[in-house]
């Protein structure tokens, strides 16, 4: 069984609209429900849970019903951080083994081609992050703003979602992190990672339009992304993401 859980629990006060971002319309409809629709979608995927903002539960199950996603088992309500909301997660998919991916319910360019990647993926290893290449040279820097290392950019990659675990791998995780005072983490990789070294996490290839909408500027930027797919849409074959068909077509036209 394999179980997509979509976190929402947050309010996006970097964007700062007074409703938690994921339901902003973009292209017509609310985030939260372009991303439902890539997993609903999605042949890999049995059943999907919403771990959805304080108070806002009743509008995503609104969505969920209106778009009448029939995967959408459970739509409860998240914790105060994206960390708790995934440990409410854990607790609601239930026992066996079972595999989850963890999706960022604010990144509604995911492609089918990564759910089913990060899917395959789990046959072989039992935790998968999805990222891209670093185009920027990522710099550390201490808390006066200065430099104090310049990472190798070619060893760097860009951390995305989905995040996809074999269940007793991320449980084992997320038990022994929290016998740790200190526990901080922004992601579930970071997690076993830290908490179950050892234990090998394979990356998978993200895409660059699966942007994580953070910042006002990402609004435009998703908006303009839908337009173009919608353009494409009738030429896209097997799930390829927009930029993956541009590169095709750009080949294309070089080529001759
Ligand atoms: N998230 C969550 N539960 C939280 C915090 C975040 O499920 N307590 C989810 C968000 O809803 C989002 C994803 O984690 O889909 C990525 O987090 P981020 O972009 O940081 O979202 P927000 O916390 O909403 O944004 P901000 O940090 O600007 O407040």
């Amino acid at each position: 069984r394999t179980v997509a859980v979509i976190l929402a629990g947050g309010t996006g006060t970097r964007l700062g609209l007074g409703i938690p971002k994921q339901l902003l319309k973009i292209a017509g409809k609310p985030i939260i429900e372009h991303t439902l629709a890539i997993f609903e979608a999605a042949p890999e995927i049995d059943e999907i849970i919403v771990l959805m903002a304080t108070g806002h539960v009743p509008d995503a199950q609104q969505i969920v019903d209106k778009a009448g996603f029939r995967k959408v088992t459970k739509v409860i309500e998240g914790g105060d951080t994206r960390n708790a909301t995934t440990r409410i997660a854990l607790d609601a998919v239930g026992e066996g083994d079972v595999n989850i991916l963890f999706h960022d319910a604010v990144r509604p360019l995911v492609s089918g081609r990564i759910v089913r990647e990060c899917v395959n993926a789990l046959w072989s290893y039992s935790a998968v992050d999805v990222a891209i290449p670093s185009a920027d040279t990522i710099i550390q820097v201490d808390e006066n703003d200065c430099i104090t290392d310049i990472p190798v950019r070619s060893a760097l990659r860009r951390g995305q979602t989905p995040q996809a675990f074999r269940s007793p791998t991320i449980r084992e995780a997320y038990r022994i992190a929290e016998g740790d005072p200190n526990f901080a983490a922004t992601d579930d990789c970071g997690v076993v990672l830290r908490y179950l070294p050892g234990t090998p996490i394979k990356v998978i290839d993200g895409s660059d339009e699966n942007i994580k909408v953070t910042h006002p500027v990402d609004v435009h930027l998703a908006d303009k992304l839908f337009q173009l797919a919608a353009a494409q849409a009738p030429r896209l074959t097997d799930h390829r993401s927009y930029s993956e068909e541009l590169i095709g077509r750009t080949i294309v036209v070089f080529g001759g």
